[in-house]
């Protein structure tokens, strides 16, 4: 079962910065996942929230902001702040890390990824692509091409290295039609009565589960496995939801800490 890293090893820092992925990186993740929004002039940020309230000291929707307003935001403090308060944690901040601090673009994330010393892929998830009808979609396949994570013409033997996860299908077939050998996650909050037998969208190979999904369905994932599919599930943080996992024989777990679930698994 494959450990990837829920906006980087975000139990330990705060969520979609540098600091989190690289901790990931550390800590053994075989994946990365993160959320994509595009900014007002045009780029892809890891932010998760349509707003920047929850996790910066700005305030504002990312997409009516432009990097260089989110560059002058601090996305970190508000996790350590909170962590600050519990005296075991508070020893081990560095709050003055820009690393720790700063929005962090899909772009720098990819860097991070090609200069790491092993292969470690990545789940992207696209957040309301509706916004930009498609904007979303093809300004994310120009990166993945420009770092060389699509399909390089003639080549024969080629494993992805990323995937695209949405919980809209548009969004997924928007990147099927630009990059076809980029696999797709349909991400899933509940198990409605079109995709109970594990069937996905045309063309989406990755059933993409909510934990709860399993806890309610746990036949779920031998149906997705029959259709053909495998399973990732979201977002596994609790030694029992690993169990489970491990028990139904789900291909990856999302969760956001990869270091407890790899050593449960025996991994590290
Ligand atoms: O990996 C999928 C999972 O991240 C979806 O939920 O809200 O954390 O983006 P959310
Ligand atoms: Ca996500």
């Amino acid at each position: 079962m494959s450990v990837i890293a829920h906006r980087g090893a975000s139990e330990d820092a705060p969520e979609h910065t540098l600091a989190a992925y690289r901790k990931a990186i550390e800590d053994g993740a075989d994946a990365l996942e993160c959320d994509v929004r595009l900014t007002a002039d045009g780029h892809l940020v890891c932010v998760h929230d349509r707003r920047v309230n929850r996790t910066s000291n700005g305030r504002g929707a990312v997409s009516a902001l432009e990097l260089a307003d989110l560059a002058s935001l601090d996305f970190g403090s508000w996790k350590d702040d909170a962590d600050a308060l519990d005296p075991i944690e508070a020893p081990d901040r560095q709050l003055e890390d820009p690393e720790r601090t700063s929005v962090l673009t899909l772009e720098r994330l990819l860097e991070l990824v090609a200069d790491a010393d092993r292969r470690v892929e990545l789940a992207i998830e696209t957040k309301h692509p509706t916004r930009w009808a498609g904007q979303v979609e093809e300004r994310l396949v120009e990166l993945l091409e420009r770092f060389g994570h699509t399909k390089p013409a003639r080549a024969a033997e080629w494993i992805p290295s990323v995937r695209v996860m949405s919980f809209s299908a548009r969004s997924l077939h928007r990147v099927r039609a630009a990059a076809p050998e980029i696999p797709g996650v349909y991400l899933m909050q509940f198990l409605t009565p079109r995709y109970r037998d594990g069937r996905l969208p045309l063309g989406v190979q990755i059933a993409g589960p909510g934990i709860r999904i399993l806890r309610a369905h746990p036949e779920y994932v031998a149906k997705a496995h029959r259709a053909g599919h495998q399973v990732h599930v979201w977002t596994v943080n609790e030694a029992s939801d690993v169990e489970l996992c491990r028990e139904l024989g789900v291909d990856a777990v999302i969760t956001n800490r990869p270091k407890q679930v790899r050593n449960q698994l025996g991994l590290a």
